[in-house]
């Protein structure tokens, strides 16, 4: 028995009503690299484009008040939606990688004590996505910092046996995801949180896989600044959320410059405005801003500890049924405890793209390959692996089919042979 109604969700999103008459339809299972939108989303966005149409913080007209009046309402959503103090805490990006460069970026351009420098230590984990690996390796090769890595445990938990001799008196930064986008672990944020505090460094959340499923406080998370994207939670692509605590924003140097974040420019420098705008260089993703409102709302009326309830369930009848196939591999924890709606696996001798291509041909969508998280794959050993994800449109017969896919190819040939020639004589 599902928390959600499954099927009145599912009449929200017009992707259901896609597939032609007769057609069976897509079993989607790749919501972790970008969700269904639901119509209240496409809407707004339409809205926006069809009466709006306008740049926001520039016009001197009504309709351009209007427009700005609506971007800032949606920041004020989303403000809501994290539980900040503010919507002046809330950046609107291009996406959560686009948050993450600029976070890695000003900290290199900082005043102290934030500001990294040569020596100065950046601690990542195995478990990141290269968008919260890259910016910082970049920054540690034009400062001299150094960069180091939590571990995994073998059952796909953060390693946080040698916590205090990487997060050291050095670290000026911690980069972690708060729940893995291949390995599908929550992770225990506040030990982390914890041990940065006594050092003085600053945590950095990347919450990309956890803003879909989870009710995202961040007073209480305890970290200092935390990314997420729009189109993983319902909302459009091309917008992404940095949130910072005030005081921290306020200190921090501009990212990108433009229109939109000077007070003043003369030839001999500029002034900048206060934090959110002073990190929203040019025309922001203004229907696509309205448009995360929007998806927030959708959400929140549905409510976001109904949706986590309703994920948990599903990751776990999905970890008990895959695990059922012969030869099949979870790579990430198979207790369900502290889990996403996630699920990668391997399965022996079988090849993870051919097997992407195979349950595509039986109308069932997963992702495969190293799922951006090549230190995840090195960690494993495994080349690539194909990912399920789940989301609050989905229910256990859209585990059922992929199950059902999967044993249909783990069928020797020659047994599907004969069966075909059964069903077609
Ligand atoms: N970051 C997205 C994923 O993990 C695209 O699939």
């Amino acid at each position: 028995m599902s928390i959600l109604d499954v099927e009145r969700v599912r009449a929200d999103f017009p992707f259901f009503g896609n597939h032609a008459d007769g057609d069976p339809p897509l079993v989607y299972l790749d919501s972790a690299a970008t969700s269904l939108k639901p119509q209240a989303v496409i809407d707004a966005v339409q809205n926006y484009d069809r009466h709006l149409s306008s740049n926001v913080s520039r016009g001197g007209y009504a309709l351009a008040r209007a427009t700005t009046g609506a971007y800032e309402e949606a920041r004020a959503k989303v403000a809501e939606f994290i539980h900040a103090a503010s919507p002046e805490e809330v950046v609107f990006t291009k996406n959560a990688t686009e948050a993450l460069n600029l976070v890695a970026n000003v900290l290199a351009w900082a005043d102290q004590p934030h500001r990294i420098g040569r020596g100065d230590g950046i601690t990542l984990t195995e478990m990141e996505h290269v968008s919260n690996i890259i910016p910082w390796q970049l920054v540690a090769e034009h400062t001299g910092a150094v960069v180091t890595y939590l571990g995994i445990t073998d059952d796909g938990r953060l390693d946080l046996s040698r916590l205090d001799e990487q997060i050291t008196a050095r670290t000026k930064a911690v980069g972690i995801t708060h729940v893995s986008n291949t390995l599908g672990s929550v992770n225990p944020v506040s030990a982390v949180v914890a041990r940065a505090r006594q050092v003085g460094a600053l945590v950095v959340l990347d919450c990309s896989q956890s803003a879909p499923h989870l009710d995202l406080d961040v007073r209480t998370l305890g970290a200092d600044l935390v990314v997420f994207t729009g189109h993983k939670i319902c909302g459009p692509t091309g917008v992404g959320v940095l949130w910072g605590r005030r005081e921290l924003l306020v200190s921090l140097p501009p990212f990108l410059g433009g229109g939109s974040m000077t007070e003043n420019v003369t030839c001999a420098g500029s002034r900048f405005t206060a934090p959110p705008w002073r990190f929203e260089a040019g025309t922001p993703p203004i229907a696509q801003a309205i448009g995360l409102g929007a998806a927030v709302d959708y959400l929140s009326g549905i409510g976001m500890r109904s949706v986590t309830a309703h994920n948990q369930n599903l990751a776990d009848y999905a970890l008990k049924h895959l695990q059922s196939i012969d030869g099949l591999h979870v790579v990430g924890p198979v207790d369900t405890a502290d889990r996403a709606p996630i699920v990668s696996f391997v399965i022996d001798d079988t090849d993870a793209d051919e097997l992407g291509e195979l349950l595509d041909n039986q109308h069932v969508a997963v992702r495969v390959g190293r799922q951006c998280a090549h230190l995840v794959c090195a960690r494993f050993k495994v080349p690539t692996v194909v990912r399920a994800s789940f989301h609050l449109y989905n229910d256990t017969d859209d585990v059922d089919a992929l199950v059902s896919a999967l044993r249909h190819e783990r069928t020797p040939l020659d047994t599907q042979a004969v069966r075909h020639a059964e069903a077609t004589a």
